[in-house]
């Protein structure tokens, strides 16, 4: 594979003309939509007519007249079409680690007496582990955590298990579990499954009720291209919503808000688990996006990306052997979701100089470059000159400046 080669690819690309509705500086690589989607046409003007129209105009009249009061619904219900949820089966709402708590609280109920533990790997995302660790501290035995190695999960099921919360593809290597079967196995025995979508939504195919899925969450700022902190949604099977109950009972999520009753009764179906008034700005970006998301086709999408990773493997074992980076995503492309984490010990300084050089990727510790493969604006060039900038670095040892040794907030 040449430079030439990659160009051709891109004039091949069906999915080419969506690249133009983003708004990406001519001059950067970016690399990093695992963590924050890039910002396209459609999201600022959705912003705009929110703020200016809707807000600007509308007034309090938009509540009704522009549909604000059911957005929670209305995208939650477009998200379900990316990821084979019913209608009323997906709410937009709060924050991932706030959904997890809503929903982690809610699993444990349901499940009592017997079942009070909560299994999870080790290596899952840190807020999961986090959410998780608040909610033992605060109801005390016998509710429990288990972080157990991400290969054993499933050895550590017991009838003391009662949900089952896992990352579906792994925020570090990018390696994915197979939704299908351990659905399978954990409603085998007996318990739960909450899986965490939140590198896979916009990533790769996900099918909840394929699956059997009971419970889900996930980010809308990373492959949705929501926007920063863009609101993200959970996910409660249809069967099991009227037996779930939100810890947290806040006006949006009574069965009828605007009666002003004191005494609190969940509204029907998922919407018990908003809480509070929905932050319309952020919605109106995030809808914009999904609404682009649904004009492609999830099929293309992800044949693009898995291209697009292959590719990049393929140039990183020609082009960088002998200067010691190590590919840390799974080689089986079915096993790997839409990024790729390399290695390297130096990989916070080569991630820095690479950022000077309009490469932009992230860093996670102690030693990953993450490259995201973000197919509907990322070209297949791209991600030769990514490979190339790389080379460059690491032959010129750039990264060596004593700039990049001092770690920023964010990485
Ligand atoms: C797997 C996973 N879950 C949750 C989060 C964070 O979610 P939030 O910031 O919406 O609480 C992230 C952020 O990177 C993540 O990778």
């Amino acid at each position: 594979v040449n430079r030439a080669d990659c160009l051709d690819l891109d004039r091949q690309d069906p999915l080419a003309p969506i690249r133009e509705q983003f708004l990406l500086p001519e001059d950067i690589i970016f690399m990093g939509g695992n963590s924050l989607g890039a910002l396209s046409s459609p999201v600022v003007a959705g912003v705009d007519r929110l703020v200016r129209e809707e807000w600007g105009k509308g007034l309090l009249r938009s509540w009704n007249e522009a549909g604000w009061i059911d957005a929670p619904h209305r995208i939650g219900n477009k998200i379900g079409q990316l990821l084979g949820a019913l209608p009323g089966e997906i709410v937009v709402a709060d924050s991932t680690s706030v959904d997890l708590y809503k929903l982690l609280i809610s699993a444990l109920r349901h499940q009592q007496p017997d079942r009070q533990v909560i299994l999870t790997e080790a290596a899952n995302f840190p807020t999961d582990l986090y959410v998780a660790q608040g909610i033992v501290d605060l109801l005390g035995p016998p509710t429990e955590l288990k972080m157990v190695p991400r290969t054993e999960v499933l050895s550590y099921l017991d009838d003391r298990t009662a949900v089952v919360m896992l990352t579906h593809v792994d925020y570090g290597s990018g390696d994915v579990f197979d939704m299908a079967d351990v659905t399978r196995r954990v409603h085998a025995g007996g318990a739960l499954v909450l899986w965490d979508l939140s590198h896979s939504a916009g990533a790769m195919p996900v099918n909840l009720h394929g699956c059997d899925v009971d419970l889900a969450v996930g980010c809308g700022y990373k492959y949705l291209n929501g926007g920063p902190g863009a609101p993200a949604y959970l996910y409660v099977a249809q069967p099991l919503q009227d037996a779930f109950l939100s810890p947290i009972w806040g006006w949006m999520g009574h069965a009828d808000p605007f009666a002003f009753r004191g005494e609190y009764q969940p509204h029907q179906g998922i919407g018990r688990f908003l809480a509070g008034t929905p932050p319309m700005i952020a919605l109106a970006g995030l809808e914009a996006s999904i609404d682009l998301w649904l004009t492609v086709g999830q099929e293309a999408v992800w044949r693009k990306s898995r291209e697009l990773s292959e590719l990049m493997i393929e140039l990183v074992d020609q082009r960088c052997r002998g200067y010691g980076v190590t590919i840390a995503s799974p080689r089986d492309p079915d096993r790997r979701g839409s990024h790729l984490a390399l290695r390297h010990p130096a990989a916070y300084a080569i991630k820095r100089a690479l950022t000077d050089r309009g490469v932009i990727g992230d860093f996670r510790p102690p030693d990953v470059m993450r490259f995201s493969l973000t197919p509907l604006y990322l070209r297949y060039v791209d991600v030769w000159d990514t490979v190339d900038c790389l080379v460059d670095i690491l032959t010129g040892r750039n990264y060596l400046a004593a700039e990049y040794a001092v770690r920023e907030t964010v990485t």
